[in-house]
């Protein structure tokens, strides 16, 4: 049943209300988990005889057969509304500089309303060369997406790779969420064969797990990113949205970044790539990252915190100061480049 304009513009709205309560509550960053990522479970085994030069090391990283100056990937956030635009600019500005690949948010929004299309679109006006995802949700997968939609996702960014996120804890606590997950997975098989750009999965926070990874392995699914928990919960984010005060079993619900990597880094073994997000908030959390197996980072919620508190320059000086501590954990780990980086350079802390 096709809906009436005046009913569209009210769910319009209501997403477009959705999505700047997301960038609000997650720049202010009160609604990070409870429960910790696991990477301090580790620490860095120090090298004193390292035999590299620091000037030689590089932070040069691949995935998806792609170069780029470091392993870091600007996770997916926004779009879809129109204060979306600018942030995206930003984003787009700074990856195209720096050679970093990122994400658009959820394009749903632009599927339904085509006066949302530019906050997606900037990106390619401000980032001509730099690697770009596309977004969707798989909700939107259940039941098959037609082919006309799909190249548009991919065709108004000229996308480089299409990225489905899976968030039914989100779903569920938000009011107007999704309720029906059953033939995601067929959903994104289809996906898989329809598109010429590479698929990659990821969870919001809540963490994919080893038997979520290896049925979509199944499916053809290039690259994973795990988007564990002890970063933003979403669950959290929806609460307070909510305005629920009392804490809620799902402030908390998920799999951390590190037990999932933990579980999937022997499946995916020269099958796929595994991309460690959920909770990275320094060069430490990304260094641990690649020696528990992923070949790249991805982070959210500090780059939205940067640009809040200062524009360009503050996720600029963020970046900067992230790659010369990156640089230096090399160099004290006796290693010349990011694939270096092992488990054997970390070793587990007692009681943690
Ligand atoms: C403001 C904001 C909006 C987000 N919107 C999306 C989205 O549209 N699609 C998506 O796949 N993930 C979205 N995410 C989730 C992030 O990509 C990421 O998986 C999650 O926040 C965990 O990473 P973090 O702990 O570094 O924030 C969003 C995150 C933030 C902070």
């Amino acid at each position: 049943m096709s809906q009436s304009n005046e009913e569209q513009t009210t769910v319009m709205d209501e997403i477009g209300k959705r999505k700047k309560d997301h960038l609000d509550i997650t720049a202010a960053g009160g609604a990070g988990y409870e429960k910790t990522t696991g990477f301090e479970r580790y620490d860095f085994l120090h090298d004193a005889l390292p035999e590299v030069d620091f000037d030689e090391i590089t932070c040069e990283s691949r995935f998806l057969n792609r170069w780029f100056s470091f392993p870091l990937f600007i996770s997916s956030m926004t779009g879809g509304h129109h204060e979306a635009t600018p942030v995206n600019a930003v984003i787009a500005a700074f990856c195209e500089r720096y050679n970093l690949p990122f994400g658009v948010g959820s394009q749903r929004a632009m599927l339904e309303d085509p006066s949302t299309r530019k906050s997606f679109s900037v990106v390619r006006e401000e980032a001509p060369s730099a690697f770009i995802a596309a977004n969707i949700g798989g909700a939107q997968l259940a039941g098959g997406m037609e082919k006309e939609q799909i190249d548009l996702l991919v065709d108004t960014i000229r996308a480089d790779a299409i990225i489905v996120h899976l968030n039914p804890l989100q779903e569920l606590r938000q009011k107007q969420g999704d309720r029906r997950f059953s033939g995601i997975r067929e959903g994104i098989r289809s996906l898989v064969n329809d598109v010429q750009v590479p698929v990659i999965v990821k969870e919001t926070g809540a963490g994919l797990s080893e038997s979520v990874i290896s049925q979509l392995m199944d499916c053809g699914v290039s690259a994973f990113d795990v988007a564990g928990a002890g970063g933003t919960s979403w669950g959290k984010v929806e609460n307070i949205r909510n305005g629920d005060r009392e804490r809620h079993f799902t402030d908390d619900w998920g799999i951390p970044t590190v037990d999932c990597l933990l579980a999937s880094r022997e499946l995916v073994h020269d099958r796929c790539e595994l991309v460690a997000s959920g909770g990275i908030r320094n060069s430490v959390d990304i260094a641990k990252s690649l020696c528990l197996g992923a070949v790249i980072a991805a982070t959210a919620q500090p780059v939205i915190k940067a640009i809040h508190e200062g524009g360009y320059d503050g996720l600029e000086a963020m970046f900067r100061q992230w790659e010369e501590d990156f640089r230096t954990i090399l160099c004290l780990l006796g290693c010349e480049r990011p694939t270096d980086l092992d488990m054997i350079h970390l070793r587990r802390v007692q009681g943690r």
